[in-house]
């Protein structure tokens, strides 16, 4: 995986057909997807369950970019290497899900993924100063996590003084939670570049008529590109 900063749009397959998860993925992918955003859940750090590593490794043949897995769960560390094992590519941990989130940090990269940390909104940017050189992705809640299709909180405070603590490092900002054609030039302005977009990619398409992805996919793009150039 190259770093650059330009827009790259996540859809999360949270919203996508879960009895039909591999055609999903090959369908976002064809219709324009850079990263496609795994959102892991266990009923017990956020109110709501997914699909585990079997689930995750399941998915694995299907992505072609980057397969970036958000944890929402507590304890991380006992399941970093079966992520490892599923193929995942970045590995996100919330700051939130344990009192040793460098040792998290450290242990992602050890089993060979990149390394991501997660805030929900409460959470203020400073919680990840001194954990900045052990972190390749910080990825910004734009909702209380749990859910698709709630509605945006607006963090773009927190992303400029985030960009501003980066500097060149090579760590991208990723922006999960409400994130549509309204929202993206805020939060890209702001800094961002990594969108991860549920409801408004996969809304009113299907793997039968997939065209609508691209479209959803072109329209969040083009939104959050018009802001920056
Ligand atoms: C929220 C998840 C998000 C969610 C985004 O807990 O982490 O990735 O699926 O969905 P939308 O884009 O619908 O807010
Ligand atoms: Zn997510």
């Amino acid at each position: 995986m190259s770093f650059d900063r330009s827009i790259k749009i996540a859809p999360s397959i949270l919203s996508a057909d879960f009895a039909n998860f591999g055609a999903e993925i090959q369908a976002i992918e064809a219709q324009g997807a850079d990263w496609v955003h795994i959102d892991v859940m266990d009923g017990h750090f956020v109110p709501n369950l997914t699909f585990g590593p079997p689930a995750v490794k399941a998915f694995r043949p299907h992505v072609k970019t980057v397969m970036d897995v958000h944890l929402m769960i507590t304890p991380v560390d006992p399941y970093i290497q079966a992520y490892a094992d599923a193929g995942a590519d970045i590995l996100t941990a919330h700051i939130e899900a344990g009192a040793h989130t460098h040792r998290t940090l450290q242990a992602i990269r050890a089993a060979g993924m990149k390394a991501g940390v997660a805030l929900n909104p409460g959470t203020p940017a400073d919680a990840v100063e001194h954990l900045l050189d052990l972190t390749d992705l910080v990825c910004v809640m734009t909702v209380n996590p749990g859910f698709g299709g709630q509605k945006f909180i607006d963090m773009t405070s927190k992303i400029r003084k985030l960009r501003s603590m980066i500097g060149d490092r090579p760590i991208h900002i990723e922006i999960d939670g409400g994130v549509d054609p309204k929202t993206a030039p805020l939060v890209a302005a702001a800094g961002a570049d990594v969108l991860v977009a549920g409801s408004a990619v996969f809304k009113g398409g299907s793997v039968d008529n997939p065209d609508v992805y691209g479209a959803n996919i072109k329209a969040v793009r083009s939104a959050a590109e018009s802001a920056i150039s």
